[in-house]
Formats: C-alpha cells, sequence, structure tokens
C-alpha cells in the first residue's frame, strides 16, 4: 500500500519590498571625517565641491550653530541638486528635523501659500522635551482587598511592596483597587506605579519567586527585586515638531489630523500660545529646540507673495536652515515682470549662501550608472554601460538612467542574462530623449495641433 503523503505549503522567500527611487541609492554625502568628499562613497560620485559644502552646513546643523540661514543649491538640471539634499538629511539621522517639499506644492493645498509655508518651517523645528515622573517600583509582598462586612460602601485595600532594602505599606484608593484588580497584581509581581496618574504596569515576576515556574508557564518573565529607595524619578524625552503641538492644540482638528495630514489652517493665536508655553518650558528647562532643516525643491516656483515671507520668516528666532535649490538661471521672478538670477529677488539671494553644481565628466557619469544598475539589480556588460554612459554625455544623465530599467526588461525578454548593446541600441530606438522628441516636432509640427508658435531651440521643458 502506499503511504499517503501530505504536502507540505511551499515556504515563500519573504523579501522585504523597497521602493526604488530616484535617489534611492544615495546614503549619506560620503564624505570623511575631515569632510573632504571620497570620489565614490554612500552612493555619492563626485561633484567634490558641492558636496564638501554640504558637509560643512551639515556638521554645523548637528552642532546646532545655524539656524535662520539659508543655503541655495544652483545648477543645471541632472548635477545632483536634489541628490545632495538627500545626502544631507540622510547624514543627520533622525533626531534632527528634515522636511522635504517641492515648491510647486504649496499652490496645491487647501490652504493660503504663507499658511503652507508656516506649516512647513514649523515641522522643521523639533522640540525636546524634558519631562520627570515619580513612580514607586517594587515587589509586590501582600496584596489585600476587604469588602465592608455590610456589603456596601467603599472597598478598601491595602498594597505591601518592599525593595532589597526597604518595604512599606500603602493604603489603596477605590480606583488603585481597580487597576490593582484589574493587572491581576498578586504577590511576587515586580510592578512600577505612576504616582501622576496611577497607572500601574507590570515588569515581570520576581526570580525569588522562580520555583513558581511550573505554575506560571514558560511565558513568564523574571526579573530581579529593584534595589534602593521604593520612589524613584524617572526621566522621559520626547521630540515633537512644533507642528505637531501647533496640529494637536487646535482644538477643531485634533491629533486624529496628524495621521490623515488633513490639518487645515491653524489659528495664529493658538500658534502665539504655544510659542509662549514653549518659551516658558526652555527657561525653566523642561524643553530644548532643536532646529531642523527645510528643503524647498524647484524653488523658483515660488513667487514674489512666498519670497518676501521667507525673507521675515528667517528673521525669527524659531526658525530652521532653509535649503533650496533650483536649476534656473536669470528668469523672471513668478509673480511680477522682473527678471532676477535663479528667479529669486536679489534681497533674498543676498541672504544666501550658494553652493553651485556642475555638469558631470565622463567617469562620474559612468559611476553614478554602474551604481544605479547595481540598486536595481541589473547586469550590465562593459560595453553596454560604455554606450550608455555616451548617451548619458551626449542627451541626459537622466533619460541614460531610464534606459536601465527598460533595456533590463529587453534583456529578460529574449532571456538573457547581461544587459548588452544590442539591448541599450532597441531601447535607446524606442524612446526618445528631450534633443530627438524637439526634432522630430520640428520636422513635423505641420502635423500637430496648435502649432503657431515657432519652437525656440533653448526650449525649457525641465
Ligand atoms: N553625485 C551624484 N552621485 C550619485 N548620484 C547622483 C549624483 N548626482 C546625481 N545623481 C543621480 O542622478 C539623478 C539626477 O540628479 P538630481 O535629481 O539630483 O538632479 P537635480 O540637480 O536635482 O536636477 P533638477 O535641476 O532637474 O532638479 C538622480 O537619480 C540622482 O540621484
Ligand atoms: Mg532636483
Amino acid at each position: 500500500m502506499e503511504v499517503p503523503t501530505t504536502k507540505v505549503p511551499e515556504v515563500r522567500d519573504i523579501t522585504r519590498m523597497e521602493r526604488i527611487g530616484a535617489h534611492s541609492h544615495i546614503r549619506g554625502l560620503g564624505l570623511d571625517d575631515a569632510l573632504e568628499a571620497r570620489q565614490v562613497s554612500q552612493g555619492m560620485v563626485g561633484q567634490k565641491k558641492a558636496r564638501r559644502a554640504a558637509g560643512i552646513i551639515t556638521k554645523m546643523i548637528k552642532d546646532g550653530k545655524i539656524a535662520g540661514r539659508a543655503v541655495l543649491l544652483a545648477g543645471q538640471p541632472g548635477t545632483g541638486k536634489t541628490a545632495i539634499a538627500m545626502g544631507i538629511a540622510q547624514s543627520l539621522g533622525p533626531d534632527t528635523p528634515f522636511t522635504a517639499m517641492s515648491g510647486s506644492e504649496i499652490f496645491s493645498l487647501e490652504m493660503g501659500k504663507t499658511e503652507a509655508l508656516t506649516q512647513a518651517f514649523r515641522k522643521s523645528i523639533g522640540v525636546r522635551i524634558k519631562e520627570e515622573s515619580e513612580i514607586i517600583e517594587g515587589e509586590v509582598v501582600e496584596v489585600q482587598v476587604d469588602r465592608p462586612a455590610t456589603g456596601t460602601g467603599a472597598k478598601v485595600g491595602k498594597l505591601t511592596l518592599k525593595t532589597t532594602e526597604m518595604e512599606t505599606i500603602y493604603d489603596l484608593g477605590t480606583k488603585m483597587i481597580e487597576s490593582v484588580t484589574k493587572e491581576k497584581v498578586q504577590a511576587g509581581d515586580v510592578i512600577t506605579i505612576d504616582k501622576a496618574t496611577g497607572k500601574i504596569s507590570r515588569l515581570g515576576r520576581s526570580f525569588t519567586r522562580a520555583r513558581d515556574y511550573d505554575a506560571m508557564g514558560p511565558q513568564t518573565k523574571f526579573v530581579q527585586c529593584p534595589e534602593g529607595e521604593l520612589q524613584k524619578r524617572k526621566e522621559v524625552v520626547h521630540t515633537v515638531s512644533l507642528h505637531e503641538i501647533d496640529v494637536i492644540n487646535s482644538r477643531t482638528q485634533g491629533f486624529l489630523a496628524l495621521f490623515s495630514g488633513d490639518t487645515g489652517e491653524i489659528k495664529t493665536e493658538v500658534r502665539e500660545q504655544i510659542n509662549t508655553k514653549v518659551a516658558e518650558w526652555r527657561e525653566e528647562g523642561k524643553a530644548d529646540i532643536v532646529p531642523g532643516v527645510l528643503f524647498v525643491d524647484e524653488v523658483h516656483m515660488l513667487d514674489i507673495e512666498c519670497f518676501s515671507f521667507l525673507n521675515r520668516a528667517l528673521e525669527s528666532d524659531m526658525a530652521p536652515l532653509l535649503i533650496m535649490a533650483t536649476n534656473r538661471g536669470i528668469t523672471k521672478i513668478r509673480g511680477t515682470n522682473y527678471k532676477s538670477p535663479h528667479g529669486l529677488p536679489i534681497d533674498l539671494l543676498d541672504r544666501l549662501l550658494i553652493i553651485s553644481t556642475s555638469p558631470y565628466e565622463e567617469k562620474d557619469l559612468e559611476q553614478i550608472l554602474k551604481i544605479r544598475c547595481e540598486e536595481e539589480d541589473v547586469e550590465m556588460s562593459e560595453d553596454a554601460l560604455t554606450v550608455l554612459t555616451k548617451i548619458a554625455q551626449e542627451t541626459s544623465l537622466r533619460y541614460a538612467i531610464h534606459l536601465i530599467t527598460s533595456s533590463n526588461l529587453c534583456c529578460r525578454k529574449r532571456k538573457g542574462t547581461e544587459v548588452d548593446v544590442e539591448d541599450i541600441k532597441k531601447v535607446y530606438s524606442l524612446f526618445f530623449d528631450q534633443g530627438r522628441s524637439t526634432q522630430f516636432l520640428r520636422e513635423y509640427q505641420q502635423e500637430f495641433m496648435f502649432n503657431e508658435e515657432e519652437l525656440t531651440p533653448s526650449m525649457d521643458i525641465s
């Protein structure tokens, strides 16, 4: 007789899904201890001067030496401005707030432009709040709850707690009796009681009761009987942003709005009250301000009202560091008829430290493309990489980066293991870059709709 076999369900390999974004290969600024940029490090390649400058800024932010200042990353499209800002964010670590937004975002939110900017500013300022709470921590020696003989009236109870050095009996009120019963506190448990809220938490069973092990089962956690005094002070530190405090305290929305992001406009009075309160906490040593970073990409999309708001906002004593990026040359300031460098008003430009990025050389392009291949798990032959680098030089780095994914697809369709020159050629002929598309329009513009406008050679489509 055949032995029936049970099929073991296949174990699927669960790999964590990581989103591959345009900048997901950037893990920092790639600097050494002296803040010099390494040629290739942490996903960053070349652009050494700008990276070193960014490193110095990052160091100053970490030391808390810079706030209320502004930095502008300026350079041609695709020269790594956004990448450097992401590198700064990565090297700051989780304790310093970093908010990133794009200039055009402020026009699409359901709130005024200056409100959107104010919220962005306040998201970038952290408040580190120190809270001291008094707790009672000890091992339970005895719990005693008595019902009144009459059956009515309040229960009375006593709780005996000890540490290795002392033992005390506490009288329990009705509320405490309830918590004790709810938590099923019994002799041998090690517990803490928060004196302000009366909240009881069980830390585990005392080691002296280890012989109860069989009765308690294997989930039981055993801990040492606490030492020293029964009453202790505990310091807890939370970091929240000013914006979070605003939202929690604006009565109409409450804290749930933080999850939906739908915070609406916040009243000026609320903000003023919070500023006063935070100033008080600072005086009393209960809180510290952690100025963070607000990164506004594509800053030329802001208009003159926003720029004058920024000018003012940077002067407040609770301002973060503002980092902006733009790829515009001399162009109109939005909302005016005046032209200005980078599309920013001169008075704002005057307050800025400007870091400029320059176009990449061949070997940098090749290295960046190689890193992107690794990031996207694409095997590419040496020759193909050389061709792709040529394409990057002649068209743009971004276009070449896009070809990596599509050429890999071509390679997989022909069951190849490695992207080679043919795959690159194929996708190059399938997808146009900006130059060839413009060329195509020039030749066939008669056949398109709305063609009365002459295409100018310096058409700006970035
Ligand atoms: N030095 C670098 N090292 C590694 N990757 C880079 C570097 N510079 C740019 N990249 C990558 O090249 C692509 C284009 O760069 P990025 O988006 O930073 O350009 P940009 O200067 O912000 O351009 P734009 O002005 O159009 O916004 C991104 O995927 C970016 O991560
Ligand atoms: Mg960018």
